[in-house]
């Protein structure tokens, strides 16, 4: 803008001479800049036709699974800069983390999809690779598995120096069943603690993989990396749609961008998408007009077709993200197609009702859960009410440390200080008479003292967990699972510093802190990953917590009968800590329909806040009183109890 102001001044017929000339000079740039970005245009146009124009037979599309911190995205930026998609400059971006949190801890939330161009040495041909990067954490394992669909191989990276772990073996097992291509790299062998020979032997051993099979590499100096596409290339199959079919694609991940709306990442299965189409969701029946369409080299580069096999992003004349849901096919408007199989849609597995520390900043909460929910479509949201903590959101989310992920997110991108109440796992239930099971995502879907009635059944989720351990820790182990209400499935060594257990457990007893206590009874070597095992009936009962006889919601929980009284045992203990004492004396108590399993008495003290206000100066009281008054809006009056919200914080969060 500056500068066309300039250049309008210079062509002003009375404007000075000097402003003559800084405007020709404005010119020259103006003119230079021009020829520089027509010429980076044109260099776009001709890698945007080299995308558009990769015949199906040479597309391949796989994933990179590993354990986590096995080197995933160091490897994928290698690749990257390989194919000259990013720029060497010596550090490790991680350009598929593109979430400030994700880079500052180290670990991938979203699964990202980046298209490179790589010439096959072998053949001399150029090939379109497509990666779908997927989350490393064994909080996402449903994510992995979402991801995995969308591919025909997979990369299997284990780190040379610390061996196959848990989360290789899950990840494994889920490209097997669907068929995928393996291409096994050892990696880390720059470092002096790699041990090829042994990682090797525990990859035959466990996956009846070859020795000669296995690629030996170094994402961090780049060592080998280029055997990998070229493995990619030559082990993995092209996709198996039809060029020639009627168009089926698939919606693989949907997030939202400021600039550019709803940025759909999908997948073309069959036939072609082309810019400026009309598409129908055969979930919603919704019709798109496709404005856009590309690939992600990483950044978005604009190809205006999207042949069968390939994978890229597609803006629609939809804004807004609730309107793609993940895991839909997509067709031309007025053809009938098969919706396309195999796909899940993502699926929370631990729900958190989210409030404001200070009740006054709803608005302010409602506004960031509505922004954050909108460029992350995994997180669900709906209105939630609480007796003890007004009003605040129920959000849904993959796992944990995506809870935790959001939480941070909101603090740090939209300063909400909030409460998140326990966590709690997707059950369903079926209440007597009727025939049909429904979600149950709260305790407070559930009447306080009411439940269990006669009649109505539960089921909690169940996963299939890996767990991998030296030898000496396995009875530790073996102690936590029973603890657990865990089934054994298996145990077998990996090699004789090994030992795989597979445990069959309920998803509520893994979701919280399964694998902070595997850690500490293992000194931090076992290592654990777990997969979805459907559902199964079980006898899970709301627990209350009361103060003074009054019930506080906010504390209520799911838990199954034979735990209800030692995790009620510690709640009350922990509330009896953490509560400020009052005038009189407060019962705290922890109760199962109507019946007391746990209890702890807070005794009475009495606080003068003008006490510390040794003169008579009426100005100083009244400070004191003042700043008490404001602790108060800080505080919920419960059973005639003033509870801080911060004890409510500190609580839930189990500090
Ligand atoms: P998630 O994003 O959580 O899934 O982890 P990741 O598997 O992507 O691991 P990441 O690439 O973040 O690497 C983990 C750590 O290992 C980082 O500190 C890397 O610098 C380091 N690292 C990765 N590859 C190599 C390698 O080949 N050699 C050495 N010496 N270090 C490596």
């Amino acid at each position: 803008m500056a500068l066309r102001r300039l250049l309008s001044a210079g062509l002003d017929r009375r404007a000075s001479s000097s402003t003559r000339a800084i405007a020709t000079s404005a010119m020259q740039c103006v003119t230079a800049s021009t020829s520089t970005s027509a010429s980076s245009s044109a260099r776009d146009d001709d890698v945007a036709s080299r995308f558009a124009n990769v015949p199906f037979e040479r597309v391949r599309n796989f994933s990179i699974i590993a354990h986590v911190d096995h080197g995933k995205s160091t490897l994928a930026d290698r690749l990257l800069e390989l194919t000259g998609a990013i720029q060497r400059d010596g550090s490790n971006k991680q350009v598929l983390d593109t979430l400030p949190v994700e880079r500052r801890r180290g670990i991938t939330v979203k699964a990202q999809a980046v298209s490179i161009l790589h010439r096959e040495p072998s053949d001399g041909e150029e090939y379109l690779l497509n990666l779908i990067d997927t989350p490393g954490h064994a909080d996402f394992s449903f994510e992995v598995s979402r991801s995995l669909s969308a591919c025909d191989g997979a990369v299997m990276l284990v780190d040379a120096t610390q061996g196959v772990e848990a989360q290789t073996i899950a990840t494994f097992y889920l490209a097997l069943d669907r068929n995928l291509a393996i291409v096994p790299v050892a990696n880390k062998v720059d470092m002096v603690s790699a041990d090829v020979d042994r990682v090797a032997k525990q990859m035959e051993r466990a996956f009846g993989i070859e020795r000669d099979e296995v690629l030996e590499v170094s994402g961090k100096t780049g060592l080998n990396a280029e055997s990998v596409l070229s493995a990619v290339v030559q082990r993995v199959a092209h996709p198996s749609g039809e060029p020639n079919a009627p168009l089926r694609a698939l919606l693989l991940d949907c997030h939202y961008d400021d600039y550019r709306g709803a940025v759909n990442i999908v997948q073309v299965v069959d036939g072609t998408l082309k810019k400026g189409d009309k598409i129908t969701s055969c979930a919603s029946g919704q019709h798109f007009e496709v404005l856009d369409l590309g690939v992600n080299t990483p950044s978005p580069l604009a190809t205006n077709t999207l042949r069968a096999g390939q994978v890229g992003y597609m803006i629609t004349n939809v804004r807004d993200v609730r309107s793609s849901r993940v895991g839909d096919t997509l067709h031309t408007k007025g053809d009938t197609v098969e919706p396309l199989s195999g796909f899940r849609a993502a699926k929370p597995m631990v729900f958190q009702g989210l409030f404001p520390i200070n009740s006054d900043d709803f608005e302010k909460l409602r506004a960031a859960v509505s922004k954050l929910t909108l460029n992350d479509a995994s997180v669900t949201s709906q209105p939630e009410n609480s007796t003890a903590l007004g009003a605040g959101f129920r959000c849904g989310f993959l796992g944990l440390l995506h809870a935790d992920v959001f939480h941070q997110r909101l603090q740090e991108e939209f300063g909400a200080e909030i409460i998140a109440t326990a966590p709690t796992v997707p059950y369903r239930i079926k209440h007597h008479g009727e025939e049909k099971f429904v979600d149950c995502t709260s305790p407070l879907v559930i009447p306080s003292g009411g439940f269990p009635s006669k009649g109505t059944i539960i089921e909690e989720p169940l996963v299939e967990a890996t767990i991998i351990c030296q030898p000496h820790v396995v009875g530790k182990v073996v102690e936590l699972c029973m603890d657990r209400r865990g089934e054994q499935l298996e145990q077998n060594f990996l090699d004789d510093s090994r030992v795989i257990l597979r445990y069959r457990l309920p998803l509520g007893e893994v979701a919280a802190d399964f694998s902070d206590e595997l850690k500490s009874r293992s000194s931090g070597y076992a290592t654990f990953d777990y997969e979805d095992a459907g559902m199964s009936q079980s006898d899970i009962v709301r627990m209350d917590v009361l103060v003074n006889g009054t019930v506080v919601d906010a504390l209520a929980t799911l838990v199954h009968r034979s735990k209800a009284q030692r995790h009620g045992k510690d709640l009350v203990a922990r509330l009896k800590d953490a509560l400020p004492r009052q005038l009189y004396e407060v019962a705290i108590q922890a109760a199962l329909g109507g019946k007391i399993i746990a209890r702890e008495t807070l005794s009475a003290m009495r606080k003068n806040v003008t006490a510390k206000c040794y003169g008579g100066d009426i100005s100083r009281k009244k400070k004191l009183l003042e700043k008490q008054k404001e602790g108060k809006r800080r505080m919920r009056r419960i059973g005639n109890v003033d509870i801080p919200n911060e004890t409510f914080a500190g609580i839930l969060s189990n500090k």
